[in-house]
């Protein structure tokens, strides 16, 4: 592992935690690492070819031959932008239903990894301060409780003009939270020395300016 630092930034879905940790490794000229995208990744390919989200072996396998790249805001699979594609609730659930099976996780980890490159990396997910980057050098929690996160996803759906209604959202969140919080493979926790910053009721300027401050005070 190198030695570039890494802000990990693990929470539940839809906490603001992709939009707080991008607007942080911008700010200090960091890589960023959206863990969750590369499961959503696994489960659009897998899909598309037929692989049951319960066939672990498979699903292990098809990770090392997938075509990935991360290009400015957009996403490429094989080649094909699915920066939309994988953004779906769908996606979401399918993404969380194969993340737990420790084949699928264990191929990722390499792929996670290597998003450490000079000068740093600001890496969200479940498990970046537990797992992927246990040296991390500042671990945040980030959280909201589950209607404020209902509510946030409920207003992104709406604004980019897809219909939604805030009780499904409510229930397909907490359905992951519970699958999320509960597998027996790197379940979403709280890392041990990790900050925890509850966001319900904080801006995202507030949050970022938050994590950029306890930065500073680790590295001075
Ligand atoms: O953060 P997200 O909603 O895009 O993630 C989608 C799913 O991927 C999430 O429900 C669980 C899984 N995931 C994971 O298990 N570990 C990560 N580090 C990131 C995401």
């Amino acid at each position: 592992m190198s030695n570039y630092p890494v802000i990990a930034i693990d929470g539940p879905t839809a906490s603001g935690k992709g939009t707080v940790a991008s607007l942080v490794a911008q700010k200090l000229g960091f890589h960023y690492l959206d863990s969750g995208a590369l499961y959503r990744l696994v489960a659009l390919a897998s899909e598309k070819l037929g692989i049951d989200v319960k066939n672990a072996a498979e699903l292990g396998f098809l990770v090392p031959k997938l075509l990935i790249s991360f290009n400015n805001n957009q996403i490429l699979l094989d080649g094909e932008d699915v920066t939309d594609a994988i953004r779906t609730e769908n996606i979401g659930l399918r993404a969380s239903a194969l993340a737990v099976h420790p084949e699928v996780r264990t191929a990722l980890v390499g792929l996670q990894r290597g998003f450490r490159q000079s000068p740093g990396l600001v890496a969200d997910g479940r498990d970046m301060a537990s797992v992927i980057f246990p040296d991390a050098v500042l671990k945040v929690f980030l959280t909201a409780s589950a209607q404020a996160r209902a509510e946030r996803r409920y207003k992104q759906l709406i604004a980019k003009g897809i219909s939604a209604k805030l009780s499904d959202l409510l229930q397909d969140l907490q359905e992951r939270d519970a699958r999320d919080s509960s597998r027996g493979a790197a379940p979403l926790v709280i890392a041990e020395g990790a900050k925890v910053l509850e966001t319900s009721d904080l801006s995202i300027d507030q949050a970022v300016k938050t994590v950029l401050d306890w930065y500073q005070s680790v590295i001075t």
